[in-house]
């Protein structure tokens, strides 16, 4: 087993249907493989509370209106960092995340309009101020999305239309927040999922080398 000297987090993002939840799975499977003390977790639903705010987030039996939404996220987050991220971190951990706060940042930010600047304080606070240290994104481009969501059907429903234009918004959301930041890694999500895996997996090694954590 590698001891790292200190904890290492990193989060995937990127629209629905990106292949980055299999990602994630594949990623865990290939640093484990190399010897690295590494967990897989997801946002929302990483800790027994996110588990029962992912149903409720995803039944939505019961109206919730888009501020109650993302403080539903935010409330999973606040909690698996409290119950989760931080102890793995502090057990010296590579710890990776199915998503993470920057997908408040698109979805409710980007997405359904609330403040960015507001969604990024609550994000900070409920993080104790922890960021991860490399983001992935998984990009999948409009037309690749657009295929998914109408399943080459020639006219869009109303509501497919939403999802169009919604999707559309979240896809140029990642683009503007991932633009110059230098901790994110772009992969592209078009690719076969194992040759995806191997663009990550590559890319995560170098990047924790240049961390310097390994000893
Ligand atoms: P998943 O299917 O990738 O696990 O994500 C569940 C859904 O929740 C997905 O549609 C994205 C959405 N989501 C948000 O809208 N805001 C958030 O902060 C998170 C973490 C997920």
């Amino acid at each position: 087993m590698k001891i790292l000297s200190r904890g290492i987090l990193i989060s995937l993002e990127g629209i629905d249907g990106s292949g980055k939840s299999t990602l994630a799975r594949n990623l865990h499977i290939h640093l484990a493989n190399q010897g690295l003390d590494t967990i897989l977790t997801r946002e929302p639903g990483g800790s027994a509370l996110g588990k029962k705010l992912r149903t409720i987030l995803q039944e939505k039996e019961v109206n919730v209106c888009d501020k109650a939404e993302y403080l539903l996220f935010a409330a999973d987050r606040a909690q698996h960092f409290d119950e989760l991220v931080i102890p793995a971190l502090n057990e010296r951990k590579l710890v990776i995340s199915d998503r993470m706060a920057d997908s408040s940042v698109v979805y409710q930010g980007y997405g359904r309009g609330l403040s960015i600047e507001l969604i990024q304080t609550i994000n900070t606070w409920a993080m104790h101020n922890i960021k991860p240290d490399i983001t992935i994104y998984v990009q999948v481009p409009v037309e690749i999305a657009l295929q998914r969501i109408t399943k080459r059907k020639e006219m869009l429903s109303s509501f497919e239309r939403e999802r169009l234009d919604f999707t559309q918004r979240l896809i140029g959301g990642f683009e503007k927040l991932f633009h110059q930041r230098r901790d994110v890694i772009i992969v592209n999500g078009q690719l076969p999922a194992d040759e995806v895996c191997e663009q990550a997996f590559d890319a995560v090694i170098k990047n924790i080398q240049a961390l310097n954590v390994i000893s």
